[in-house]
């Protein structure tokens, strides 16, 4: 069993780990919630979940040689492993990432991953695997329904059987950076804030054998974590605060655009993700100002967002044919993180991103977050 050493705090398992400060660093894709700040976090007690967001692409780039998403996912866990041997660390796929997202799980499964967090979209299979130990899944919702069709699908799908075993809800509120699960009109209403939905998640956790159920969006403070949890959350995953500190793999001019947002509206919800969900971001991000004027020319070459088409072939995507209501998220993320010369990046960040004033460490954020300052 992996444990973090924190006596403030009630110890929260997940899965093998123990996590004396219930903490959770969010995944941040692409490329931002790498090995370096994953690591970091997880050697301050908490746990890190890496992005497999576009790691094919920047572990091909890193080696010089075409790289599966698979060997890039167990090439990312070897590094942040040897980075923090004993630290809790986890992996994140993207159900709306469907190309890469069965590969990312069967890595992290041989990877004997501390817990695999499915979010973007709702969890749709999980591959059969020969499961060397049990594989524990964190699943992303943002309201009591989608709690119950994950329970459904888990007995359904006989996925416990499988290995699989249902760790965690995170419970997303409409404050969190990426993409949301919300319609643009819920963002802003009471009832689907986090201290709203939460309490149904929480009794249906309950219900089904004390799930634990961690809150995400918008928590920003020592006092926020301290709030969440008197609502009855077993622990917090936060992302925003972390995305401008040293540590983290977002570009200087993504953190410098972090830093100068200084107000509430240079951080915007925009529908000009082509995966069909309301994706926040930082006003200012070159390439969302470049959509505004549908200046960037039409070109998809990453295509990891590729749905498939009637043939079964991943073709689809509507960035491709329309720059107008939709930017190209592969380039504009992985310009983001200072790859793909020659675009221009996307800067996506929750909404308490005004709140960022400098370029820090994780140190000093999570000893602020656990009360030490
Ligand atoms: C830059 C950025 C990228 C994100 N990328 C992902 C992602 O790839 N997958 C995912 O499940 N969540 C993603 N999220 C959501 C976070 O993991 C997290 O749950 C949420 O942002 C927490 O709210 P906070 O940012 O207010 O702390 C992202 C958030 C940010 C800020």
């Amino acid at each position: 069993m992996r444990t973090t050493q924190n006596k403030d705090w009630t110890k929260l398992i997940i899965g093998n780990s123990e996590l004396t400060f219930p903490f959770f660093l969010g995944p941040m894709g692409a490329g931002i919630s790498l090995s370096r700040l994953v690591a970091a976090v997880a050697n301050e007690g908490g746990a890190g979940t890496l992005t497999t967001v576009g790691i094919r692409e920047i572990w091909s780039q890193k080696l010089k040689r075409k790289v599966s998403t698979y060997e890039a996912v167990l090439l990312e866990v070897e590094t942040a492993r040897k980075l923090s041997p004993a630290g809790v660390i986890g992996l994140n796929v993207m159900v709306a990432v469907a190309r890469d997202y069965e590969d990312s799980i069967r890595a992290g499964v041989e990877a004997n991953i501390d817990f695999i967090s499915v979010g973007a979209g709702l969890i749709g299979n999980l591959p059969i695997i020969d499961h060397p130990h049990r594989t524990f899944i964190a699943v992303i919702v943002s309201s009591a329904r989608t709690a119950n069709i994950v329970l459904h699908r888990f007995k359904k799908n006989k996925w416990k059987e499988m290995g699989y075993e249902l760790a965690a809800f995170i419970v997303e509120g409409p404050l969190a950076g990426g993409h949301l699960g919300f319609t643009v009109d819920q963002v802003t209403k009471s009832e689907f804030q986090l201290e709203a939905i939460l309490p149904d998640i929480k009794k249906i956790a309950q219900e089904n054998g004390n799930i634990p159920v961690i809150a995400a969006g918008g928590i920003y403070t020592h006092e926020d974590i301290l709030r969440i949890m008197s609502l009855g959350a077993d622990g917090v995953q936060m992302a925003t605060r972390f995305l401008a500190t040293e540590e983290s793999d977002a570009s200087l001019e993504y953190k410098l655009a972090i830093v100068n947002a200084t107000k509430p509206e240079d951080i915007i919800v925009s529908t000009c993700s082509p995966c069909g969900l309301p994706f926040r971001v930082v006003l200012s991000s070159p390439m969302y100002q470049a959509h505004l004027s549908a200046t960037r020319p039409l070109r998809c070459d990453k295509g990891y967002l590729l749905r498939k088409d009637a043939e079964g072939n991943f073709t689809i995507c509507p960035a491709k044919t329309d720059n107008h209501n939709f930017v190209c998220l592969c380039n504009g993320l992985l310009a983001s993180i200072g790859y793909n010369s020659g675009e221009e990046g996307i800067y996506t960040a929750g909404a308490n991103a005004w709140r960022v004033t400098e370029i820090t460490t994780v140190k000093k954020i999570m000893d602020e977050l656990k009360g030490h300052t």
